[in-house]
């Protein structure tokens, strides 16, 4: 960036400045931002201080640490990067319906833990759908994101048609009712996939989660990407006794765990099972 550059800006955002941002969602939410993301920084939180009136971002960042709750979850969901789709990595799902045909008990309870709109958790809901045969899958599946505007998105269930595009013709008409009107160019996920789905705020940082049912297949993808390797072990430890001893952990595919190796080991294509299951010679 360059000075003349910077000085065009409407609001002055000093170096310090942006290292107490930094600081601020990193002891948050573990989001580790470089230095790279300053810019991105800059018009995202520009945006917070036109909609409070707020004048300069010293003063922004002394209301935030004043403890304004309703801003510091503003200012976090600026900071979230949400980009998601349906179907993501394709063959996570492919390896989900083979898992979910091996599966005992019921119901089998799967946590999409970083859920962003709902594109993964539907995605889920539908790959269960589609391996029962019908709506009453015994599949009960937990949806969880920080930001809290993406989570509302996420239980309306409502998207463009455009989001649609890359589903075939068959899964649009099955699990998706295409509005009219008003509403005409949206699609509304049908009732009886959305009852298939639970949604709560969860912050992987927090020191607790309100999950007690043991978990068959925990969903963390794209979301470790933003945090560093001592955080992603710490979350990695948390999650690992939710999973059970035979469960599958999917994450995204640049976010390798050899640096868990201790906690978790590949299984399928970026599909990861308890470090001891493997040892003991169990595969699905
Ligand atoms: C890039 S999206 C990934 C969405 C989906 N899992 C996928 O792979 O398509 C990352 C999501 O992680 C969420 N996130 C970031 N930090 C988080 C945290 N500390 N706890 C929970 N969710 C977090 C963001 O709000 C965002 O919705």
């Amino acid at each position: 960036m360059t000075a003349a550059f910077r000085s065009e800006r409407e609001f002055h955002f000093s170096s310090r400045d942006f290292e107490e941002v930094r600081k601020m969602i990193y002891d948050h939410a573990g989001i580790a931002l470089s230095d790279a993301k300053e810019d991105m920084v800059y018009s995202r939180l520009a945006r917070r201080l036109r909609a409070t009136g707020i004048r300069t971002f010293k003063e922004y960042i002394d209301y935030l640490k004043a403890g304004h709750t309703e801003e510091w979850e503003a200012f976090v969901n600026s900071l979230t990067t949400n980009l998601t789709d349906f179907f993501r990595e394709n063959h996570h799902f492919n390896i989900l319906r083979d898992f979910l045909r091996t599966r005992q008990e019921r119901p089998i309870v799967l946590w999409s833990s970083a859920a962003s709109t709902g594109e993964e958790p539907y995605s889920m809901a539908m790959t269960a759908v589609e391996t029962f045969g019908n709506f009453n899958a015994p599949v009960k599946i937990f949806a969880s994101d920080l930001d809290t505007n993406v989570l509302k998105k996420c239980q309306e269930g409502v998207y463009p048609l455009e989001r649609l595009k890359k589903l075939s013709p068959d899964r649009q008409q099955r699990f998706f009712l295409k509005g009219a009107g008003e509403r005409s160019g949206l699609a509304k996920v049908r009732p009886e996939l959305r009852a298939m789905v639970e949604f709560f705020q969860l912050n992987l940082l927090a020191p607790t989660w309100p999950i007690r049912q043991p978990l068959d297949a925990i969903f963390c993808r794209n979301v470790m990407i933003y945090f560093d390797k001592p955080t992603q072990h710490k979350i990695l430890t948390k999650m690992k006794p939710l999973l059970k001893p035979d469960g599958l952990l999917f994450m995204g595919h640049s976010e390798a765990l050899y640096h868990a190796s201790d906690l978790f080991r590949l299984r399928g294509q970026t599909a990861y099972e308890h470090a001891e299951a493997a040892k003991a010679g169990k595969r699905m």
